[in-house]
């Protein structure tokens, strides 16, 4: 989610990785950041430079010595443009390069004379990665501030399985915008998010859930993460890929939520709990598959735990805010929610609507404070209904 027209530099070094490069300019470009490239002379070889300059709509710098294009010294007109300088992919000689000082090219003297972030996205052969000379040179630069998006493992390119490949360009992409990202109000503080639906087991085979897709928990998770904070997300099942630089915790039932949210309680400063979870379990587990019989099939239902409520009760410092999911009555059943289970905050969201709530990108939602306060949003993206909410909680 860009802001203000920002400025990304790409250095984009000499391995097989490069090719993805290109994706991540595109998806700046859309984002709507400005894009300036700066290539090694090794990184030419692999992709023209003049795919980079019609993806960013900017000429690609490779050539420290080259004829003057304007006035300006090159290396540093970038290190002082940039907001941010992103390596893709960074290769063990620039990490080497930069964590020894040498500065030899218009990439590493770009680098050397800009006092923004660096991000280091590494790729490179299993063993060249896992060599100690690399770690060293990473080890280095970390405790320096230059940042680290690690490599995965998979079958790299010179046909050795390993760590080593260039992680997805769409994380690459959120990385860099979360690192821009204009509040940084967060800094500091713990959040805990809950989402997704939880499951109760009938037997071996079946079991009881919902629809929640756990799509407004994760949005929560990732504002709050990219506000700065630091986050824990408890998840039920969901679809979603696990968000970046967020401690995500996978649960299934309304117990493990309940343990694993009760474990990490204390310290936190914000809990959000967006999942949605099962009132009931069935009284008896079966271990065995229950197989079929009569025309009718009775399952008895017995109550599980409120979390929530629990929450509330155990509250100290913390804010506590909870979702109210609604079908009729949307603002007497959320503000009696808010008051039973003693929270600062409640969202709620009519349910029946077909364009917002579960699985939707999108929510329309009125949020409740304990002061009586109702703020009723349009219906926007659930990341923006996410910036709203810590807008809020901020306000105080
Ligand atoms: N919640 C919870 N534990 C439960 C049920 C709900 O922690 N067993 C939390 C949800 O995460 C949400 C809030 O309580 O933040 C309200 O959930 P909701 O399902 O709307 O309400 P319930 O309290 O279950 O009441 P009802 O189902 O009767 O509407």
């Amino acid at each position: 989610m860009a802001q203000d027209k920002k400025t990304v530099v790409i250095g984009v070094t000499g391995g097989i990785a490069v090719y993805k490069a290109l994706d991540v300019v595109s998806k700046l470009k859309k984002k709507n950041y400005e894009v300036h490239v700066i290539m090694t002379d090794s990184a030419t070889k692999f992709v023209s430079p003049l795919s980079f300059q019609t993806l960013s709509q900017n000429i690609v710098n490779y050539d420290m010595f080259s004829e003057p294009r304007a006035w300006e010294i090159q290396h540093i007109s970038l290190a002082k443009k940039a907001d941010l300088i992103a390596v893709i992919p960074a290769t063990a000689n620039i990490i080497g390069k930069v964590a020894n000082g040498i500065a030899d090219d218009l990439l590493s003297t770009t680098i050397m004379a800009t006092k923004a972030p660096v991000i280091f996205a590494a790729a490179m052969n299993t063993n060249m990665y896992s060599n100690p000379i690399v770690q060293d040179n990473i080890s280095k630069l970390q405790n320096y501030g230059y940042k680290f998006i690690k490599p995965t493992s998979g079958r790299l390119a010179c046909g050795d399985e390993g760590e080593g490949k260039l992680v997805d360009t769409e994380i690459i992409a959120e990385y860099i915008d979360s690192m821009l990202y204009d509040k940084k109000d967060l800094s500091g503080k713990k959040v805990l998010v809950t989402a997704g639906p939880t499951i109760a087991s009938i037997d071996p085979v079946r079991y009881i859930t919902n629809r929640s897709s756990g799509k407004m928990g994760y949005a929560i998770a990732e504002e709050a993460r990219d506000r700065g904070a630091d986050v824990t997300l408890v998840s039920g099942a969901t679809s979603l890929k696990a968000p970046f630089g967020v401690k995500l915790i996978n649960v299934k039932t309304n117990a493990e939520m309940l343990d694993n949210v009760l474990e990490n309680f204390n310290d936190q400063d914000i809990i959000i709990k967006a999942a949605a979870v099962a009132d009931y379990k069935p009284k008896q587990y079966s271990d065995k598959k229950i197989k079929k019989a009569a025309d009718e099939f009775e399952l008895t239902l017995t109550k599980d735990s409120d979390i929530l409520k629990k929450l509330g009760e155990l509250k100290k410092h913390q804010v506590l805010v909870g979702f109210a999911a609604e079908s009729n009555d949307l603002l007497q059943n959320a503000e009696k929610k808010l008051k039973n289970k003693n929270l600062d905050y409640i969202v709620a969201n009519d349910i029946t609507a077909s364009d917002t709530g579960f699985a939707s990108d999108n929510n329309k939602v009125t949020i409740l404070n304990r002061d009586g306060r109702t703020i009723s949003l349009e219906k926007m993206s659930k990341r923006q209904v996410a910036r709203k909410l810590f807008d809020l909680i901020n306000e105080k």
